[in-house]
């Protein structure tokens, strides 16, 4: 099976500036990504000037997060509709969302599926708490994870799921310098595809990217990792060189 090989840097809330951003998306233009589907994920407010500076690039364009509601009153949230002509897809379900805006595995579902009805792909983040680990719960919490979420997507918005990749993050590896080793990251891709095919999905179509705390130094170390289709970036896809060295590990 082969599947996409991708690699997505999440910028969080970052850069700085409008002109930052607009500096950045022109570095990624710039940094060679033959064979590997390159993306790049602003800030909200910067997605229309990104999507101007990656215009006739092949660079996609995917927001960090949506609402799970068509429109109306949900002050500060953005709707998958508003995307349409910005962004090629979007992240849900990143644990920093979860984290800070309550989501449960209903409210990604409902995120995705909303995302999914605008026509967006998704990129549907999951992953396990250290307690969670040292507990020895990884296995049952991704399986939860996949089966009340990504199995609780409208069926009908999500179609065949060829618009779905999924991100295997463990929160205690994100942004903390700690990343998991290949061998961590792929038991717990297997267990995920596992899980996709239980829920009648195709789980050894759908790509699945690793995160937290990927390296230039350690990005070949995943790239070679069974199952690990590429990257979600955070911290270091805000420096250039070192992003191009991950995406390089990835061709
Ligand atoms: P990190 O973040 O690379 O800074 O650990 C990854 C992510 O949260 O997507």
């Amino acid at each position: 099976m082969t599947r996409p090989r991708l690699v997505i840097g999440n910028w969080k809330m970052n850069p700085a500036t409008l002109e930052e951003a607009v500096v950045l998306a022109h570095d990624r233009r710039a940094t060679p990504h033959e064979g590997v589907g390159l993306g790049v994920a602003p800030p909200s407010i910067a997605l229309p000037a990104v999507a101007v500076a990656l215009r006739g690039s092949d660079v996609r364009v995917f927001a960090q997060d949506v609402h799970w509601a068509e429109k109306g009153a949900y002050t500060g949230q953005v709707a998958a509709s508003m995307l349409r002509g910005l962004a090629f897809g979007t992240i849900v379900g990143h644990s920093e969302v979860r984290r800070d805006q309550g989501d449960d595995d209903a409210r990604v579902a409902a995120k995705a599926g909303a995302a999914f009805r605008a026509g967006l792909h998704v990129i549907f983040c999951l992953g396990e708490s250290l307690a969670e680990r040292k507990r020895g719960e990884t296995d049952a919490v991704l399986a939860r994870q996949v089966r009340d979420g990504i199995g609780a997507i409208d069926r009908a918005a999500l179609g065949d799921a060829g618009t779905l990749a999924l991100a295997y993050e463990p929160i205690w590896a994100i942004g903390t310098g700690e990343a998991a080793t290949g061998a961590q990251a792929s038991a717990a891709v297997a267990r995920l595809r596992s899980e996709l095919t239980r829920q009648g999905l195709d789980g050894d179509a759908i790509p699945i990217l690793y995160g937290g705390s990927v390296t230039g130094g350690n990005a070949s170390e995943f790239a070679r990792a069974e199952g690990v289709d590429g990257a979600l970036v955070g911290g270091a896809s805000l420096k250039q060189d070192e992003f191009a060295e991950i995406v390089a590990a990835f061709r």
